[in-house]
């Protein structure tokens, strides 16, 4: 693991501050004008291109649009069968929708604990948490950091798991050269500011 700068290492970041959010210029204006003066506002050709190219971005077979990665995780948990009584485990460490989402499915959340270092899940904490009303895995790479893929898609193939990848944080990132969100069962994205 690289040191910190907070604990002595080099600095990645030069610059104070961040950019700000959301970032958009005139192709975002133009396009969205362009969807504005079609009429058509509901599913379309923009729509259908725009999953093509980022699914494509990450390494992904396929996408879906939803409304928000809210939305998106209960569809995942849903697409992936998972109900009344199923246990998912989660990170205690992330936003709350990826335990609401579970919660909205009727699945019960089960929190395994944090890696010290990355402060993403333990996989080695998961594996104590499964019992035999264990379904699914939803680890988060919190902050674009990816978590340990390998591990948890050992896990998930050893008990017969889903794993759903909370990929909210990490457009762009990648594990062992593989876009994340398109390594474990599904994954899902958000365009919110983290
Ligand atoms: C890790 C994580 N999962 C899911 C979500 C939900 O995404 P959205 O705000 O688009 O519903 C967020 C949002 O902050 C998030 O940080």
């Amino acid at each position: 693991m690289i040191r910190l700068a907070l604990h002595g290492g080099a600095a990645v970041r030069k610059v104070v501050s961040f950019p700000g959010w959301p970032v958009f210029g005139l192709e975002e204006r133009t396009r969205l004008l362009e969807v504005f003066d079609s009429g058509q506002w509901w599913y379309g050709e923009k729509v259908r291109d725009f999953e093509e190219k980022y699914a494509a971005f990450q390494d992904a077979r396929y996408g879906v649009t939803c409304a928000n990665g809210t939305v998106a995780l209960e569809t995942a948990l849903l697409a992936c069968g998972i109900g009344a009584g199923d246990e998912v485990i989660v990170p205690p460490y992330t936003f709350m929708a990826t335990a609401s989402a579970v919660l909205k499915v009727n699945a019960i959340p089960v929190f395994a604990d944090i890696e010290l270092d990355t402060c993403n899940l333990d996989p080695i904490d998961v594996e104590r948490k499964i019992t035999n009303k264990t379904k699914a895995i939803l680890p988060v790479h919190l902050g674009g950091l990816p978590v340990d893929m390998d591990a948890f898609k050992i896990l998930a193939r050893r008990h017969k798991l889903v794993l759903i990848e909370d990929a909210c944080h990490s457009w762009g990132s990648k594990w062992k050269g593989k876009g994340t969100g398109a390594i474990g069962d599904c994954g899902v994205f958000s365009f919110q500011m983290s």
